[in-house]
């Protein structure tokens, strides 16, 4: 059975981790099937909006710890050679979009659990929702080392939170996650999946080069000075500039009718 399951209706790609038994723990095998499935994502030009989720009662509880110890015990000698690349291999960061260069909207729906590399996973997309039993935390010190993805996170919430996550390992409610700009909305389980495809149609209302254009400035523009971000904008819109989308969204406001979008 597929460890992904990858889903296409329309403009919209539901992708679902589909390793319920250990809570959606990211091994190998499912994050290669990930990695494939953000490839075909950003690579299929019919699809615009991605929804993440996972089966069963957990999103993702982090990357597999029995799989992390096989590899620590197979390193064992060899480790000072690893130096510098550790972080590159990390199933945390090659599970992400990021990693893939994903510039079209990923919208998470987090089902429970999520943990470790799964929050990493939730963070590195662009906006979550979640059901109201939901928990969030960075479990990795219980286990003797920090989280791969630490020195980032206090960039997504207030830091003396980000510190006590991390420190204490306590985990956070959906209602505290949300308080704390972690999750954008709380819903039911049963809403989730609407929430989150009624959020995705919404999106695909928008022009596709546009969103994108919007999502390749919050992220590359993020750690930029403001002359930086000032000429990665010019260069973005400056490629906008002549495709039949802006010349459609512009002639559609001016004779009052919704826009039809070619992605060109
Ligand atoms: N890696 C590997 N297996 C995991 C896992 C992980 N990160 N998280 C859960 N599992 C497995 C459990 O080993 C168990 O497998 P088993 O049924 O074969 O014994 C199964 O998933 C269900 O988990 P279980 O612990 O029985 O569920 P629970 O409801 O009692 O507890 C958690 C849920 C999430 C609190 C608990 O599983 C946990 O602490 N997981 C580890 C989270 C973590 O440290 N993540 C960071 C990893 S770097």
């Amino acid at each position: 059975m597929s460890l992904v399951i990858y889903e296409k209706k329309g403009r919209i790609a539901n992708i679902t981790l589909n390793r319920p038994e250990k809570l959606n723990a990211l091994n190998p095998e499912l994050v290669n099937e990930l990695a494939k499935t953000w490839v075909d994502f950003r690579d299929d030009e019919e699809v615009w909006v991605g929804i993440l989720t996972g089966a069963g009662r957990a999103f993702c509880a982090g990357v597999d710890i029995a799989s992390d110890l096989e590899m620590f015990e197979a390193m064992g000698s060899i480790r000072p050679t690893r130096v510098g690349s550790l972080l590159k291999e990390a199933p945390a960061f090659r599970a992400s979009p990021a990693s893939y260069e994903v510039s079209k909207p990923i919208i998470v729906a987090i089902n429970g659990y999520c943990l470790g590399g799964g929050l990493w996973l939730a963070l590195e997309c662009d906006i979550r929702i979640a059901v109201e039993s939901a928990q969030f935390g960075i479990p990795e010190p219980r286990l003797g080392m920090p989280a791969t993805f630490t020195a980032l996170f206090q960039h997504y919430i207030p830091r003396g939170v980000a510190y006590e996550m991390l420190i204490t390992t306590d985990r956070l409610s959906a209602q505290r996650a949300y308080e704390v700009g972690l999750v954008n909305r709380i819903v039911s389980p049963e809403q989730l999946l609407p929430a989150a495809t009624e959020m995705a149609e919404k999106i695909c209302q928008q022009s596709p080069l546009a969103i994108r254009a919007v999502k390749e400035l919050l992220q590359r523009g993020r750690d930029m000075s403001r002359p930086d971000a000032m000429s990665l904008t010019d260069h973005v819109i400056h490629n906008l500039m002549g495709t039949e989308d802006i010349m459609e969204g512009f002639k559609a406001f001016v004779e009052k009718r919704p826009p039809t979008w070619k992605g060109r």
